[in-house]
């Protein structure tokens, strides 16, 4: 079966066309497409995602990146619909910008050979939420398709089932249950116990900021571009083989903690105060170049570890036979390398799956694949729903 997936819960505009076949046993998932109009470099200029700037973004980008998503999967049929244009209308009433394109694009088409359109419900902003939405509701109705609303943490949870680029087929990944996944993102630190397909409880969560929150925040003290994530990293790995002598210590907050909650904004205020006690001993009150790798270093070191621990804490409690690895930040080297090292080290039994670099970030494909999981489950599908900014998992 094809699913057409779309996804605009933050600064990205995504569209993925994925072919699904096989039971739970052994779903199997293939990449048609994969589009990613990244709003990145535009809100980069604020140091943050702008909602309604991002909604904006959306309404102009979605056509573009719908047609290459189709052109790419190669996708055009010659039959072509003819929605009435007054439901059209009503259903983008709110999406302005995206109107003339949407109707311009259906006369000019073809309906694809697809099965069901999914959609990201949330969490997320919800105006950028919105426009994908009631994009994907006009879309569903020119074409006369089922439409599936997706939670964005699901599709980051399920995005480790797709293969990455160069695998081979032996190499499919699949999950064996129970699972645990921690999912670090821009907005969700999460550790999730899955006893089943998509039967989820989170067992810990952040307190305050998220990790890769709290990497954009210790990036911008740093003045490094916004997203902070790569750009920390890029300058933590100038620190090995660097004589650099580390003379910062940040905490590790919750380390030792009863639970698994965490916390980073205290890592992120400590940094602050590092920066300022550093950049008051200088003579030109900047920072110098090492010393911005020695932070970027430590600063990694702290938010992994802390991630690493209450990971291997959680598995040791729970017995999961697969850990997941999901989210943004899960495109993190050093976090990697370290969930490696603590699974086969401590717990060799347990299957870790670590999302492919360029899925971790968000993108559609992990949505179709939700979607598929969901049509294989028999979950029932509402006919009607909104945009849900707070949506959890359980
Ligand atoms: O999953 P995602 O694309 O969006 C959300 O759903 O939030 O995650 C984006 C987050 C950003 O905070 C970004 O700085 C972080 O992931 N990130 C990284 C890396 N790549 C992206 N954090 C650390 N290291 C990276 N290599
Ligand atoms: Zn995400």
């Amino acid at each position: 079966m094809k699913i057409l997936a779309i996804e605009t819960s933050c600064d990205e505009t995504a569209i993925s066309v994925m072919e699904a076949r096989g039971e739970l046993k052994k779903p199997v998932f293939n990449v048609l497409s994969h589009v990613v109009a990244s709003q990145v470099e535009f809100h980069a200029k604020w140091g943050g995602v702008v909602p309604n700037l991002a909604k904006r973004e959306h309404q102009l980008n979605l056509v573009p990146v719908l047609k290459e998503a189709l052109e790419r999967a190669k996708m055009d049929s010659r039959e072509k619909a003819s929605p009435l244009e007054s439901k059209v209308k009503k259903i983008l009433e709110r999406e302005t910008e995206l109107v003339a394109p949407f109707l311009e694009f259906i006369k000019n088409s073809g309906v694809p050979k697809i099965d069901a359109i999914a959609v990201t419900r949330g969490p997320g902003l919800e105006p950028a939420l919105w426009v994908g939405i009631n994009f994907a509701k006009a879309l569903a109705f020119a074409w006369d398709k089922l439409l599936i609303p997706i939670n964005h943490m699901e599709g980051h949870i399920y995005s480790v089932l797709i293969p990455p680029k160069s695998h081979n087929l032996r190499a499919i990944p699949s999950i064996t249950f129970p699972a645990l996944a921690l999912l670090v993102s821009g907005a969700h630190t999460e550790l999730v116990l899955i006893r089943d397909w998509l039967k989820h409880k989170i067992i810990g969560q952040t307190l305050d900021d998220a990790v890769g929150e709290a990497f954009d925040k210790a990036a911008r003290l740093l003045d490094l571009p916004y997203p902070g994530g790569p750009e920390i990293s890029k300058l933590a790995k100038k620190c090995q083989g660097d004589s650099l002598t580390l003379t910062l210590r940040l905490p590790r907050p919750m380390l030792h903690s009863s639970d698994f909650n965490f916390s980073y904004s205290g890592l992120k205020t400590a940094v602050l105060y590092a920066v300022n006690k550093l950049k008051a001993a200088n003579p030109d009150g900047a920072l110098t170049n090492k010393q911005k790798i020695m932070i970027a270093y430590e600063f990694e070191q702290a938010a992994v570890e802390v991630l690493i621990k209450k990971t291997a804490k959680a598995i040791a409690e729970f017995k999961p036979k697969t850990l997941i690895v999901a989210g943004g930040v899960a495109a993190n080297q050093e976090l990697g390398r370290q969930a490696s090292e603590m699974i086969k080290n401590d717990f060799p039994e347990v299957n870790l799956l670590i999302s492919a670099r360029e899925l971790s970030t968000d993108n559609a494909a992990m949505i179709a694949t939700a979607a598929y999981l969901h049509l294989q489950t028999k979950t029932r599908i509402p006919k009607n729903f909104k945009a849900d900014g707070n949506l959890s998992l359980c």
